[in-house]
């Protein structure tokens, strides 16, 4: 049995809460927030003992899962890695580069397991477009929703592009030549949309959009390839592919005819749920049972481009020409 604590009690955390009560041969020791009103609420709903000071919770815990606020991951994840206890991070893991890289070398060196939370990994339909795909040329992604007044301080980069970008290199799997960022300010003084290319060396590119101006919540994937287009909805985790496609056009004298001839599958998807499945795999990984699907170097290299990127949205650079 794994003893594991939560710190950090709000709407990701709430998540973690609710799967980990529902996953065997583990057993939720404490439950951290900087709230005490919620600590006691949670705790007397759960039966898990409650904790202010994620310190204290230390003596009774083997792994831990942080779901405060990123701007405070840093200092709580070394805490509890110095401490010797295997960790999730929520993702992003810091909005500093050099600081990720030390938390992964603790880790190395106390042989622990440290994770990110990228659940969008564990999504059914991403999982298995991987498997699928053999040589993608271009990759296009959106990621919209409406705006949200408590997150107006965060990056749309590091809090929803950054699920894009992982995906996308590990799909692509080159090394990134060039990166174009175009984004503005709509309901914040950061940037509300944006729309990145991402060139990589073997000539493959991916148009990533995202936006919090949406009137409605949308998350797709296109990939394509050179016999195949590849279709790919995030929420309802399902693929169609679309295979020779063959367009006719007729001109007559009245009228432009067109015709457009493809094969259309719909895949089937094994659907879990992928936050479930994150917190399985970390699991797996700290008793043994797995190895970590994703490098360390991959999940510093999605942080490396996502902080890369957010840089380039707030200097407001964009390979653009003076008219
Ligand atoms: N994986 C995803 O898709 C996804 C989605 C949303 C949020 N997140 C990430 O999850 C993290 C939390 O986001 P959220 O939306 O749940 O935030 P939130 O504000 O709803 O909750 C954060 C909680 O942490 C508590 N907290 C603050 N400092 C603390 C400390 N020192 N010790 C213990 N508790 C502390 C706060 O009181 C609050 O209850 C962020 O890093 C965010 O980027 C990930």
């Amino acid at each position: 049995m794994l003893n594991v604590g939560l710190i950090g009690l709000g709407k990701m955390g709430k998540y973690h809460l609710n799967l980990y009560s529902d996953i065997s041969d583990v057993k939720l020791m404490g439950i951290c927030d900087a709230n005490p009103d919620l600590v006691n609420e949670l705790s007397e709903k759960t039966g898990v003992q409650g904790y202010t000071n994620y310190k204290e919770m230390f003596p009774y815990v083997d792994a831990v899962t942080i779901a405060a606020p990123t701007r405070f991951h840093y200092e709580i994840a070394k805490d509890c890695l110095l401490a010797g206890k295997h960790l999730l991070v929520e993702k992003p893991i810091t909005t500093n580069y050099d600081h990720a890289r030390e938390l992964f070398d603790i880790a190395i060196s106390k042989n622990l397991v440290l994770h990110i939370g990228h659940v969008e990994r564990f999504n059914g339909a991403v999982q298995e477009i991987r498997k699928i795909t053999e040589n993608p040329r271009f990759v296009e992604t959106k990621r919209v929703a409406q705006f949200n007044p408590n997150f107006k301080a965060d990056s749309i980069v590091l809090d929803l592009m950054i699920h894009d970008i992982d995906i996308v290199l590990n799909l692509i799997g080159s090394p990134v030549k060039a990166i174009q960022a175009v984004g503005s300010k709509v309901h914040t003084d950061l940037a509300d949309f944006a729309s990145v290319n991402i060139a990589f060396e073997n000539d493959a590119v991916a148009n990533l959009y995202v936006s919090r101006m949406s009137q409605i919540k949308e998350r797709f994937m296109t990939v394509y390839e050179d016999n195949a287009l590849y279709k790919l909805d995030f929420t309802t985790q399902d693929i169609n592919i679309y295979r020779q496609g063959q367009t006719q056009q007729t001109f007559s004298e009245k009228e432009l005819r067109y015709k457009n001839e493809f094969i259309q599958e719909r895949l089937f998807v094994y659907k879990e749920n992928p936050l479930k499945s994150e917190i399985m795999h970390f699991i797996n990984c700290v008793t043994g049972k797995t190895k970590r699907t994703v490098t360390v170097e991959h999940d510093l290299l999605s942080l490396n481009v996502a902080l890369k990127t957010d840089e380039l949205l707030r200097k407001g650079i964009f390979g653009q020409v003076e008219l």
